[in-house]
């Protein structure tokens, strides 16, 4: 990750907090763990809680911008899916995560910025039976972000296809949002030691799941696509939010399966996270994309986004 910003080699994360590099506050971050506010050298867990001993815990990462939490009812919801997934019972109501989460961000005093909200299996012993752990912990986090510096949504990311496949729905499904992110940080090495920005991560039938912490979408003839869930694409936030734009521009979107051959060969490429943003792709393993520059739609589709987070969201202060 320590590549220089050309085009063509990894790109450097700017100040970040989820995608590989760290966070820079001077100041110490307020931490909020179990219903206390914990300066971040004191917000500590036990070494025998299960999120750690096991990855067995789930996590969400929200924006907010502008003073308001940016589709904080889809984060709760898919928080609140994970857990029911993986038989975790959240201890505190959606009312009291809420309050929780907003109470972070204003003791931190932020307007704009990323959350790491945790719910941990809590502290059992030794061995990973769940049924030993008392009660699950709940972390939350709020920091500054820029996951890429500007220059990247002007000139787009190179990715490679990884060899790492995205997890079997049977084995451990990608639509949990779970501590246990091994998988997406094999491929996120791979896509470091090939000089790449992100990893494409293919699912059992070789076709196109996701990036590491993104979503894919293609475009072509003036049509977008991107692959179904079924796939191995967790529910991407984001993702929706490309749906809504495409839907408001009157561009088609379609989810379907979607091959290597189709990126290579697509007009236009580019990736949805919280932490990413919307943002442009113009390499995929050697091969150009379109015309080599982020293509007109996907420009359109970033400049919206950027408006519509400003737009709307939970108040944080009022
Ligand atoms: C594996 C994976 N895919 C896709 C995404 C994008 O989802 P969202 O737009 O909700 O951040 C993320 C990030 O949360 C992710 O971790």
């Amino acid at each position: 990750m320590d590549e220089p910003q050309t085009r063509g080699a990894a790109v450097k994360p700017a100040d970040e907090s989820a995608g590989g590099g760290s966070v820079t506050q001077k100041k110490e971050l307020t931490i909020y763990l179990d219903g206390e506010f914990l300066p971040e050298s004191e917000a500590k867990v036990s070494v025998f809680d299960h999120g750690l001993l096991y990855g067995d815990g789930i996590f969400e990462g929200i924006r907010f911008y502008n003073g308001r939490v940016f589709r904080l009812e889809e984060h709760l919801d898919r928080l609140w899916d994970s857990a029911r997934s993986i038989c975790l019972e959240i201890p505190v109501s959606r009312e009291e995560m809420t309050e929780a989460l907003l109470a972070t961000i204003r003791q931190n005093g932020l307007r704009d910025g990323y959350i790491r909200q945790i719910v941990t299996r809590g502290v059992g012993n030794l061995g990973l039976n769940p049924a030993q752990c008392k009660r699950p912990s709940i972390i939350i986090i709020a920091a500054t972000i820029a996951l890429y510096p500007e220059e990247v949504y002007r000139n787009g990311l190179t990715i490679v296809t990884c060899a790492t496949r995205r997890t079997n729905a049977a084995a451990l499904n990608p639509a949990v949002k779970s501590l246990n992110y091994l998988n997406n940080v094999m491929a996120r090495i791979e896509a470091n030691l090939a000089g790449a920005d992100e990893a494409l991560m293919l699912n059992d039938a070789g076709n196109v799941a996701e990036c590491t912490a993104d979503n894919v979408f293609i475009i072509k003839k003036g049509q977008i696509f991107t692959p179904p869930i079924s796939a191995g694409a967790l529910r991407g936030i984001t993702r929706s939010v490309a749906f809504d734009i495409a839907a408001e521009l009157g561009i088609r979107i379609t989810e379907t399966d979607i091959t290597r051959h189709d990126v290579f060969v697509a007009d236009e490429c580019f990736l949805t996270g919280t932490a990413a943003e919307v943002i442009p792709v113009i390499k995929a393993d050697g091969r150009v994309i379109g015309t080599g520059k982020p293509g007109a739609i996907s420009t359109r589709m970033i400049a919206r986004f950027r408006e519509l987070v400003r737009e709307g969201g939970t108040p944080i202060y009022s």
